[in-house]
């Protein structure tokens, strides 16, 4: 299916301009192609937008092969994750019937794999989130994490850390992996974890929740220690997260999201939420500190940002000083990540971003939505007319 970026691009005949009808991509074409490299793109959320689950939405195929025949450059953009790029990409390509790249694809958790400082040899992380050994493998394999631990692998060798999960051991042993190191933390090579990386949604909220509390409240990573500074009063934040605890990451803030359920289902927001009560409360309240990536994020938008302008240079070979990215659609489903992402995103390269909510996902027609958009559409095929008329002001 890997195709290279310029074969997505097939020019097509011009055409007279009819008027446009809400369901016809025809009436469209002309106005374009008048302009040459679009001064304007796309970035498409997935879960609400494109797909319900695993099943695609009325319209996605279409909407998105019309803007690779006019040659209009786009990205997705999902707050998804628990697979690589590559596969995710594959499967998207598969299940859209659209050709789809790796350059044009951003999920949650791609970000973390600019983290360089925990990748060094001397560094383990642990991955939490998502089926199986999935999220470890893309830590591992396809970001270059050096030493990356689960849960899974951390109960698997010390079940009584967390006795509720040996109704699942079964599921943990078939993918477990031995750890770096023993957890004895009267030895120096004791398991010690840098950095915490949320990738995708908890499965075992009960055991990732509690071994991350143990970290937390550990000397500086070392399970099975427990900070003499934790409750000091006498110390800022009442000792908590004093003492060289790792840091922690979520990749995705959604607390809902559109699955093939007809009511919006808990995200990884939930967990996240239910973790800092936990926290609350056995630390009387002290602060948690994290960093949480993903839509709304700027960082996110950043980073989608770059990889939107390098796929339009890569798909139009040149991209010069005349044909500036004046402005980007995001097309999504949540207002609380897609729309307030793309209504607060500052571009560091000046590119306006206009807002587009689909009545396919999370977001209830006849409601108001949490966070403004530009226009509130139908579903994507809708949203891409709509934008392809707005343009025509640029
Ligand atoms: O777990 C995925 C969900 O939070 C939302 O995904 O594609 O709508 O950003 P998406
Ligand atoms: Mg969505």
């Amino acid at each position: 299916m890997a195709s290279t970026v310029r074969q997505l691009i097939r020019p097509v005949a011009r055409q007279s301009r009819p008027q446009t009808s809400r369901s016809c991509y025809r009436c469209l074409q002309t106005k374009v192609h008048d302009q040459g490299i679009p001064p304007y793109a796309f970035a498409f959320d997935i879960d609400g937008v494109l797909l319900r689950s695993s099943t695609p939405l009325p319209g996605a195929r279409n909407a998105l092969r019309y803007l690779q025949r006019q040659r209009v450059p786009f990205i997705l953009l999902t707050n998804g994750g628990g697979r690589s790029e590559t596969e995710r990409v594959q499967d998207l390509s598969e299940k859209l019937d659209v050709e789809l790249d790796v350059s044009m694809f951003v999920q949650s958790h791609t970000p973390f794999a600019e983290m360089e400082e925990y990748k060094g040899g001397d560094k383990t992380v642990m991955v939490v989130g998502g089926d199986y050994d999935k999220c470890q493998r893309v830590a591992s394999e396809h970001y270059g994490f050096g030493n990356v631990v689960t849960p899974a692998d951390i109960v698997a060798r010390y079940p009584d850390i967390w006795p509720f999960s040996k109704v699942f051991m079964d599921y943990y042993k078939a993918f477990a992996k031995p750890l770096p190191s023993p957890i004895n933390p009267a030895a120096s090579a004791t398991l010690k974890i840098d950095g915490i990386f949320v990738y995708n949604d908890p499965r075992d909220w009960g055991l990732d929740s509690q071994i991350i509390l143990d970290l937390l409240l550990s000397e500086q990573g070392k399970l099975g220690t427990l900070s003499k500074k934790n409750g000091d009063k006498s110390l800022p934040n009442n000792g908590y997260l004093q003492d060289g605890q790792p840091s922690l990451y979520h990749s995705n803030p959604d607390l809902w999201w559109a699955s093939s359920y007809p009511l919006s289902r808990l995200g990884q927001g939930g967990f996240r939420a239910a973790f800092e009560g936990l926290w609350s409360t056995v630390t009387g309240g002290a602060k948690l500190e994290q960093t949480v990536m993903g839509k709304p994020h700027q960082p996110t938008y950043e980073f989608a940002e770059k990889k939107l302008r390098r796929h339009r240079k890569a798909l139009f070979g040149h991209v010069g000083l005349n044909d500036p990215l004046r402005r980007v659609y995001m097309v999504g489903d949540n207002p609380e990540s897609d729309i307030r992402g793309a209504n607060n995103y500052q571009s560091p390269h000046g590119s306006e971003w206009k807002s587009i909510l689909v009545k396919t996902g999370v977001y209830q027609e006849g409601t108001t939505p949490s966070v403004q958009p530009t226009v509130i559409v139908g579903d994507v095929g809708e949203a891409v007319r709509w934008a392809v008329e707005d343009a025509l002001e640029l």
